[in-house]
C-alpha cells in the first residue's frame, strides 16, 4: 500500500519548535503506545537535543501491556524517563508529576549548587498530530492550573501554565511531522488514525489489519465477529460484511462499509488492547523484547 505524505508545513513547525525548545528544560513527548516507534517524530533527538526528556505512551488503555512494558524498557535503556498514560483519565497521570523530577535531576542538581533553589521546571509538550497532546495538556494541567501570562522570549500567543511550584507548561504544544518517509510506518499511522482516512483505501488497509491481527492477535477477529480460519484477507473482510449485515444492494458484501467497521472496531479498542510493533521489528534491533509472553504472540513477529 502506497501512502503518500503531504509534510506541507513542515519546515514552519519545524522553527516554532526550534523556538519553544529553546525556552525550556524538559520536553514531554507523547507517542501513541500502540505503535511507539511509527508515532515518534524522526529528528526528535536533534531537536531535543541537550533537554530533559521525557515519553510517555498515551493511549495505552488501547495498547498491549506486555507491549507496553517492553517499550517502557525500550525507552528507559535510552536514559528516557517513560510513563504510560491514558491522557483522559487523570488518575494515570499522577506519576507523571512525579517522573518530573526524576528527569530533570541533572538540572535540580546543578540549580542547587549554584544557589537557585526551587525554581520551577519549564516543560512543553510535543508530538504528532492526533496523539493526545491537548487532551494530555487539558488534564495535566486540569482547573487548578493558572496562566502566568506572556514572557519576554516565549513565542507570541505562548503562555505558561503553572500547575505548581515545581512545574510550568507551556500550554501550547509542539506539533511534530510524522515518520513520512516510511511506508510500514506510514501503515501503522494510517491503523491508528493518524492519517486522514480520506486520502486512503480502506479496504486495503483492513486487510493489512487483518493479516496484522491473523499472525498477532488472532484471538481478536473470532471473538469479535465470530470469524473462523479464512486464509485470504479479503474473504474475512467479506465475511466480516456479512456477520455484521454490511451488505448492499443484491446482497452482495459491501466491503467499503465493512473496512470502516474493522477500522473503527481496532480504533476505539473493541477488538482488545492491541500494539502494532515491537522494539524487536526496528531495524538493527538486537532483538529486544523477543520473549514470548503470551499465546495470543506465540504466533508472532509483531509487525503490521
Ligand atoms: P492532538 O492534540 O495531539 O492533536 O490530539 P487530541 O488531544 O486532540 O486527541 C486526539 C484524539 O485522541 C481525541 O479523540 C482524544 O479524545 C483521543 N485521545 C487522547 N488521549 C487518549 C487516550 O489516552 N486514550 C484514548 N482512548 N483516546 C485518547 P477524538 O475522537 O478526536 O475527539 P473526542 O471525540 O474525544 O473529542
Amino acid at each position: 500500500m502506497n501512502i503518500q505524505w503531504y509534510p506541507g508545513h513542515m519546515t514552519k513547525a519545524r522553527r516554532a519548535m526550534e523556538e519553544d525548545v529553546k525556552l525550556v528544560d524538559l520536553v514531554i513527548e507523547l507517542v501513541d503506545a500502540r505503535a511507539p516507534f511509527s508515532s515518534r517524530n524522526p529528528d526528535i533527538d536533534q531537536l531535543a537535543k541537550g533537554k530533559a526528556r521525557m515519553v510517555l505512551l498515551n493511549k495505552a488503555d488501547l495498547a498491549d501491556g506486555e507491549s507496553c512494558a517492553r517499550w517502557t524498557r525500550w525507552f528507559e535503556d535510552q536514559g528516557i524517563c517513560v510513563v504510560k498514560i491514558d491522557a483522559r483519565n487523570r488518575g494515570t497521570l499522577k506519576a507523571v508529576q512525579a517522573k518530573v523530577g526524576e528527569a530533570c535531576r541533572e538540572k535540580i542538581e546543578r540549580d542547587r549548587r549554584r544557589g537557585i533553589l526551587n525554581r520551577p521546571i519549564r516543560a512543553m509538550v510535543v508530538g504528532i498530530p492526533n496523539v493526545g497532546k491537548s487532551t494530555f495538556i487539558n488534564s495535566f494541567a486540569g482547573k487548578a492550573s493558572a496562566k502566568t501570562g506572556n514572557r519576554p522570549g516565549v513565542t507570541k500567543g505562548n503562555q505558561w501554565i503553572r500547575l505548581n511550584k515545581t512545574l510550568e507548561l507551556l500550554d501550547t504544544p509542539g506539533i511534530l511531522w510524522p515518520r513520512f518517509e516510511d511506508q510500514q510506518a506510514g501503515l501503522r499511522l494510517a491503523l491508528i488514525g493518524s492519517i486522514n482516512d480520506e486520502i486512503l483505501n480502506k479496504e486495503e488497509l483492513a486487510a493489512e489489519l487483518i493479516g496484522f491481527l491473523k499472525q498477532t492477535f488472532p484471538r481478536a477477529l473470532k471473538e469479535r465477529y465470530g470469524l473462523e480460519e479464512q486464509e485470504d484477507a479479503y474473504c474475512c473482510l467479506e465475511e466480516i460484511a456479512r456477520k455484521r449485515s454490511c451488505l448492499a444492494k443484491g446482497g452482495q458484501p459491501d466491503l467499503p462499509r465493512a473496512a470502516a467497521l474493522l477500522l473503527d472496531d481496532f480504533r476505539s479498542g473493541r477488538l482488545g488492547a492491541i500494539t502494532l510493533e515491537q522494539p524487536k521489528d526496528l531495524p538493527g534491533s538486537q532483538g529486544e523484547g523477543e520473549e514470548k509472553t503470551g499465546s495470543r504472540e506465540e504466533a508472532s513477529d509483531g509487525r503490521a
